[in-house]
């Protein structure tokens, strides 16, 4: 169709009104009664073009989508039809692990899988837009929302972005849906992770670490672009022109639709930085920031800032384009309830094929942190206990259900259940509540694991203390959960801790005690069967952490791509106290597990490690290489890291940095050259003239197991 044509007919008050999102909610009732009474109302919006909205939020459910459109068509003057956005973060019906989780597995088609299978399930809800991915990237486990990420790493984290993106949009056909990448710029770096909380660093940190994962957003082609809640250098990214309109839109070249988070333009009153809903919808459209979300600043005041000159007819037509082009390359404007389909939704959600790709990536996500060799356990035991708060719910499937349901999702009890039948039993133990002190539940359950061959301890937090709104300042498990372990040890030693928890816990008391520790993180629908799978061998772990373990809460914010500092500690006294170094009285400062760790039921032996050259002259391709070998008695998967340092330059650079992987699977036995090539690309970053450029100079090569590895090489870039 053609928008331009679509707009020509759209008065002033239609384009203003199409820049709206509400929620779908509002819309279901045919005589129209939730928009007076609803939440709508505190809007106060003009009834005479509520149905003229552009795009509406939240729908789960494809007669909700039927009911909302029809509703919506019959009242509204101009018949533009509006899409329906959802937040489809790890899942639409078949929820799969976190993305924490799914960032573990270190697999890019993966990413792309699921995504793609989100999408083909909202879509068929009426879904046309996710509020996904979620690439902020992170380094403070207090903060919620670590389980929306990919973690620490920004290289990482743009290439999540990338495939995820490609996962939902793919070719844009009938069962994709537009992503909304987010949430720009910097969320994640909310100060002590309270969530919400203000965001400062420098032009450079910010450029260097926290945008690369949007821009792979944007490298990607995706459609759409959601602003942080949070300022950066004082300035809320609803409004923030610099990261809008000069970075995103003229450096990037990004053509797409801005949209806000919830009521976030009206809360730049809140920070301080306008002083009423104008300012914030005048300085909102000023950054070129198209829908706002749940707040009433634009609709109640661009027609004033319009007819005082502040603002162009011209800049809303620009938005509202923007808008349309969107609805259109979905197919909307010519089919307003696009894929969405009833019968199909019930056949395909949660059906057997998709409960299989949320299986698997539970399984590819998972972390083994440590396993004194009780795992796997064998199928044929005679006796097994499945205990602990986390153990017999299916409250596991992590905090964005979206559609997703706890009586859909497989608990850890019926996916040992799956396998060994009824050799197996169950004790609660205890409480998950974080405040929890209830010790009334462990003897039974110590009983319990007297009689047993081996104990699955199902131990972490509650899938709601992750996610939006649960910053925590505690992050171990609690003492009650600690003490259930320990009576369970003096009764029973073969026992296996599953960690269900959807950000990383600072678990150095448990990494002490626990024979195997399996991190589940928070699994999804088929998080259950993974679990089990992996603890009884059919599947053998492979993922490996992206965000760093700290020992105690007091080393956060900690990460790998640090910086030297003038007093660097030595690896070889970590634990011992040298004053006047960059160190702690009282603790180590290594993390308890580092950024790219996690172990396997087999072992990986690296040999032959190799560079090409020691010199690279611009343009050229080095290449660096080593060999992997299976020495133990699974056929497994490994990923293998490459990082790089660049030891001077015009600013100072980070000890290592993330600069390509390769996971492979190797038979029992078997043995894989691993070849990484290294270009000039890869060692650019933000020079002290902010550019992004390589400088000549040194360069360490670095391949292994985890961002813990030696260097094995250097190279001078000439
Ligand atoms: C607020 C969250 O920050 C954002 O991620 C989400 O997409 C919106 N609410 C809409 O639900």
């Amino acid at each position: 169709m053609d928008t331009k044509e679509i707009l020509k007919k759209m008065t002033l008050d239609d384009k203003i009104y199409h820049l709206v999102q509400m929620t779908t909610m509002t819309y279901l009732k045919a005589d129209g009664t939730d928009i007076v009474t609803g939440p709508n109302s505190t809007m106060k919006l003009d009834k005479e073009y509520i149905y003229d909205v552009g795009t509406l939020l939240n729908l789960v459910g494809a007669q909700t989508m039927i009911d909302a459109q029809t509703n919506f068509l019959n009242h509204s003057k101009k018949k533009i039809p509006p899409i329906f956005m959802q937040d489809v973060i790890h899942g639409h019906r078949t929820l799969y692990p976190v993305n924490l989780g799914i960032a573990a597995s270190f697999d890019r088609q993966l990413a792309h899988d699921v995504a793609k299978m989100a999408a083909y399930e909202a879509s068929l809800d009426g879904v046309s837009v996710a509020f996904a991915p979620m690439v902020d990237l992170v380094r403070d486990p207090r903060w919620g929302r670590v389980m929306e990420s990919s973690g620490e790493d920004p290289y990482l984290n743009s290439e999540m972005a990338y495939a995820t993106v490609k996962g939902f949009q793919g070719d844009m056909g009938p069962h994709n849906v537009a992503a909304c990448v987010k949430h720009y710029a910097a969320y994640g770096a909310a100060e002590a992770g309270r969530d919400y909380n203000t965001v400062d660093m420098s032009e450079r940190t910010l450029r260097q670490f926290y945008l690369p994962p949007y821009k792979g957003a944007v490298d990607a082609g995706v459609k759409m672009v959601m602003t942080a809640f949070n300022i950066v250098d004082g300035v809320p990214c609803s409004a923030n022109k610099h990261l809008i309109k000069e970075i995103l839109r003229e450096e990037w070249g990004f053509n797409g639709v801005v949209i806000s988070d919830y009521s976030a333009y009206e809360e730049m009153r809140d920070h301080g930085y306008c002083a009423d809903r104008k300012e914030c919808a005048y300085l909102a459209m000023d950054a070129t920031s198209d829908i706002e979300m749940m707040s009433p600043c634009y609709a109640n005041h661009l027609k004033e800032l319009v007819s005082e000159g502040k603002i162009t007819e011209e800049q809303i037509d620009k938005a509202v384009l923007r808008i349309l082009d969107l609805k259109n390359d979905l197919g909307v404007l010519d089919n307003p309830y696009r894929s969405v389909n009833l019968e199909e939704s019930k056949r395909v959600q949660v059906g057997p094929e998709h409960r299989a790709i949320a299986r698997y990536a539970a399984e590819q996500s998972a972390v083994l942190l440590k396993n004194d060799g009780i795992l796997p356990l064998s199928k044929d035991i005679k006796s097994v206990a499945v205990i602990g708060p986390n153990a017999n719910t299916g409250a596991i499937h992590g905090n964005w259900p979206c559609g997703g349901k706890i009586e859909e999702t497989i608990t850890v009890l019926e996916g040992v259940k799956n396998i060994v039948g009824d050799r197996v039993s169950y004790a609660k133990g205890c409480n998950i509540e974080y405040d929890s002190t209830d010790e009334s539940m462990i003897d039974e359950a110590v009983e319990l694991a007297s009689r047993v061959d081996a104990v699955i301890l199902c131990l972490g937090e509650h899938q709601d203390y992750s996610g939006e709104g649960d910053s925590r300042t505690y992050i171990d498990i609690p003492d009650v959960q600690y003490k259930l372990l320990d009576k369970i040890l003096e009764v029973n030693k073969n026992t296996a801790v599953a960690l269900l928890a959807g950000r990383p816990l600072t678990i150095s008391r448990l990494d002490e005690k626990a024979p195997a520790i399996l991190d589940m993180w928070m699994p999804g629908t088929e998080g259950g069967n993974a679990c089990a799978n992996l603890i009884f061998g059919n599947a053998v772990p492979s993922g490996k952490i992206t965000m760093t373990f700290p020992r105690v809460l007091g080393q956060v914010p900690i990460y790998y791509n640090a910086y030297m500092t003038g007093r660097p500690k030595l690896e070889e006294d970590d634990f011992n106290r040298v004053r006047f170094t960059s160190s702690y009285l009282d603790m180590a400062n290594s993390p308890l597990y580092p950024f790219g760790y996690g172990l396997s039921y087999t072992d990986f032996e690296y040999s032959d490690f190799k560079l090409s050259a020691d010199t690279m002259q611009r343009g050229d391709v080095l290449t660096a290489s080593v060999k992997v070998k299976n020495t133990g008695k699974y056929k497994a998967k490994e990923v293998v890291q490459l990082y790089i340092r660049d030891l001077v330059g015009s600013v100072v650079r980070p000890v290592k940095e993330l600069k390509g992987w390769e996971k492979i699977e190797l038979d029992i036995g078997e043995e894989k050259e691993v070849k990484f090539e290294i270009n000039e690309e890869m060692l650019k970053f933000w020079t002290k003239d902010m550019k992004f450029e390589a400088e000549n100079g040194t360069f360490d090569v670095f391949i292994g197991k985890n961002s813990a590895c030696h260097k094995f090489a250097s190279f001078e870039l000439k």
